[in-house]
Formats: structure tokens, C-alpha cells, sequence
């Protein structure tokens, strides 16, 4: 391989060797190795948070920590004490001192995402931690120095954030250093065919299923289609359409195209997803009888449809069990034993 080869070299688990996912990766492995915060931006399902894991395992700090935290999931207060810390008494419910995510990253990467949530007050302690990297936890006055490196990413346009008077600019011109973009899935097609195999693949393997042969029909509606969800809607399309081709060839006639089945299916005032499982959900009941071997209708369709679900709300959740068990409504701790069990294929 040439040096340039090298520099545009696919990232760690990030698929896609089209032209813009070559840029991308030509400028993840040029910023990797410095210190320089890295802000990543695009649509949701662009492959955000891949991009910041890159960052992290590309950088000279890959054998420290790597810590996520979600500003979107959390309020002020919550956040604050996720981010810094607190002492025992600093709140009501405080009973125990907290060591916060920026120490947990000390010598490694924190990556901070949906950054535009974050509240006024905050920025200005994210902008002193960036400028000075020290902050106090919350309720001590004791200055406590780190040195994390910061990875944001946001799927609002930050520039539009600050003119609305909702980002400081100050902050805004600190984390963008050097800024990622990640093009929505329509404006590089060329990467759409190679997704949608790697899809399939990954999931007839964590499902211990044969992988469908690959047809021209399936090409063209995959081609076809815009994607607004970006790559996160084609690994769940890939997902519909394995389960329901199994045993044959990936077939268009057998799957509603991407897009519709959530349209037709998702209820009045339903969460992001829901939609989707409760199209998959039919469609599989409904194929399942037709199709599948006398005595194995229970335990084949419930138990792959479980597994479907839990993958499901695991991706919309951001992987985080306690959100997946409170929207699947079951307890965290069955969920932890669902994952574990023996039986189901690791991803
Ligand atoms: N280029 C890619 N190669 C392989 N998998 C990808 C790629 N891009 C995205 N994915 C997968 O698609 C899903 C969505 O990606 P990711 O979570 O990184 O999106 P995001 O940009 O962070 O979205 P959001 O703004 O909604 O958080 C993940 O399961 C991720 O692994
Ligand atoms: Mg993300």
C-alpha cells in the first residue's frame, strides 16, 4: 500500500470506501495523533459516534480510557455531576463522594455527544476544562486538573445554535478545531451496496442464520431509496430483510421498502423506532406461520423476535441497558441476563 493508501485507509470498524468516507478517514488519521479536540457532525445515523471512537483508538492515548457521555440523556444537575463530580452532601441525594467522567478519562478520551444540549451554565465549565483543564467538583472548591482529550459531536448545525443565542461562540470556536463531516447516507451512495452487505452479514452471523444469496432487485430498492436515517436505518433494513428472506434469496417482494413499513405501521405518538418494531413484528407473525416447521412456531418467532426487539431498542437507546429495559419496560437486571444468555450470538 502507498503512503496515501495508508492515510485514507477505512477506519476501525467504520465501512464505506467511497470517496467522502476516504476524506473522512484521511482526516480522522491526520488529527488522531494531537490533542487537537475534534468536533463530528452530521445527520443522525451517520456513524457519529464510530468516528469518535476512531479518534480515541488512532490516538496515542488508545491504551487510556475512552468514556462516553451522552449530554442529551441527562439535565443540568445530572450532567454536571456525570461530568465533574460531586462530594458527599453537595445535593439532596448526594450520600457518597462521585468521581465525574472527565477524571474517569484522565490520560485517555472523553467523548461528549449531542454537545448542543448542553445548558449555558455548563458550557462555561466545558469551556474552562478545554482552556485550562481544571474544574471543581460539584460542592468543593478544590481545582482538579486532567488531561482528557475531548472528542463532541452534534447533529444540529452548532453555527445555527449560536446564532440562536443557544451556544456560546466561544465555545463553539474551542471544540472546532478541527472539524469532522460526516455526509448523509444519500450524498454518498457509492457506499450503500457495501453497507447493506456488511448488514447482512453481521446479522445472519449474530443470528445463526445462512446469509441470503445477494439479488439485483434488492440492489435497486436499496439504490432507490433516500435514507434519511441515514446508516442506522439501513442496518435495521437489513435486519427486516434477513429475518424475513431467510432460507432464500434477499428478495424486495418479500420486505415493504425501506421506509414505508414504519410509515404505514408507527402509531399516532410513538418513540423513535417503535414504529419499526411494530411493522417487523407483523410482518414476522404473519410469515412466521406460513413458513416455519411445525413445533418450532414458539420458540423460533418469539425467541428471534425478542432478540430483534432488544438489538432494536439497544441501537435507539445508544446501547445504554437502564434506557433499553425502561422502554421495553422490563426489568434492567432480566435484560442483563437476556444479553448474557449463552444462546444469543454476540454481535
Ligand atoms: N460507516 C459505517 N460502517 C459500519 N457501521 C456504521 C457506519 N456508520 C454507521 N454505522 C452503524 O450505524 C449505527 C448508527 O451509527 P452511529 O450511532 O455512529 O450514528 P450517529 O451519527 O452517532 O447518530 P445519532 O446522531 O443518532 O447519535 C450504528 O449501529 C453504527 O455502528
Ligand atoms: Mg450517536
Amino acid at each position: 500500500m502507498t503512503a496515501s493508501r495508508d492515510a485514507e485507509a477505512p477506519l476501525p470498524g467504520v465501512v464505506g470506501t467511497g470517496a467522502a468516507m476516504a476524506e473522512v478517514a484521511r482526516l480522522v488519521r491526520c488529527v488522531a495523533p494531537t490533542q487537537a479536540t475534534v468536533l463530528v457532525v452530521g445527520e443522525t445515523g451517520t456513524g457519529k459516534e464510530l468516528v469518535a471512537r476512531s479518534v480515541h483508538q488512532l490516538s496515542p492515548r488508545s491504551d487510556g480510557p475512552y468514556v462516553r457521555v451522552n449530554c442529551g440523556a441527562l439535565n443540568e444537575s445530572l450532567l454536571e455531576s456525570e461530568l465533574f463530580g460531586h462530594v458527599k452532601g453537595a445535593f439532596t441525594g448526594a450520600i457518597e463522594n462521585k468521581t465525574g467522567r472527565f477524571e474517569a478519562a484522565h490520560g485517555g478520551t472523553i467523548f461528549l455527544d449531542e454537545i448542543s444540549s448542553m445548558s449555558a451554565k455548563l458550557q462555561v465549565k466545558l469551556l474552562r476544562v478545554l482552556q485550562e483543564n481544571e474544574f471543581e467538583r460539584v460542592g468543593e472548591s478544590r481545582t482538579i486538573r486532567v488531561d482528557t482529550r475531548v472528542v463532541a459531536a452534534s447533529n444540529q448545525l452548532l453555527e445555527d445554535e449560536v446564532e440562536a443565542g443557544r451556544f456560546r461562540d466561544d465555545l463553539y470556536f474551542r471544540l472546532n478545531v478541527v472539524p469532522v463531516y460526516l455526509p448523509p447516507l444519500r450524498e454518498r451512495r457509492e457506499d450503500i451496496l457495501t453497507l447493506a452487505k456488511f448488514f447482512l452479514e453481521k446479522h445472519a452471523q449474530s443470528n445463526r442464520l445462512p446469509v441470503p444469496g445477494w439479488t439485483r432487485a434488492m440492489e435497486e430498492v436499496l439504490l432507490r431509496h433516500d435514507w434519511p436515517g441515514n446508516v442506522r436505518e439501513l442496518e435495521n433494513y437489513m435486519a427486516r430483510v434477513l429475518v424475513l428472506c431467510r432460507g432464500g434469496d434477499v428478495d424486495p417482494a418479500k420486505v415493504s421498502p425501506p421506509g414505508r413499513g414504519e410509515r404505514r405501521f408507527k402509531p399516532a405518538a410513538s418513540a423513535r423506532g417503535r414504529g419499526d418494531i411494530a411493522g417487523l413484528s407483523r410482518q414476522l407473525v404473519r410469515l412466521g406461520i406460513e413458513t416455519l416447521p411445525e413445533g418450532t412456531l414458539h420458540e423460533r418467532l418469539v425467541g428471534g423476535l425478542e432478540k430483534e426487539l432488544i438489538d432494536q431498542v439497544l441501537a435507539d437507546c445508544d446501547q445504554v441497558q437502564v434506557k433499553a429495559a425502561l422502554r421495553l419496560g422490563i426489568n434492567r437486571n432480566t435484560l442483563h441476563k437476556k444479553l448474557n444468555d449463552p444462546g444469543r450470538a454476540e454481535e
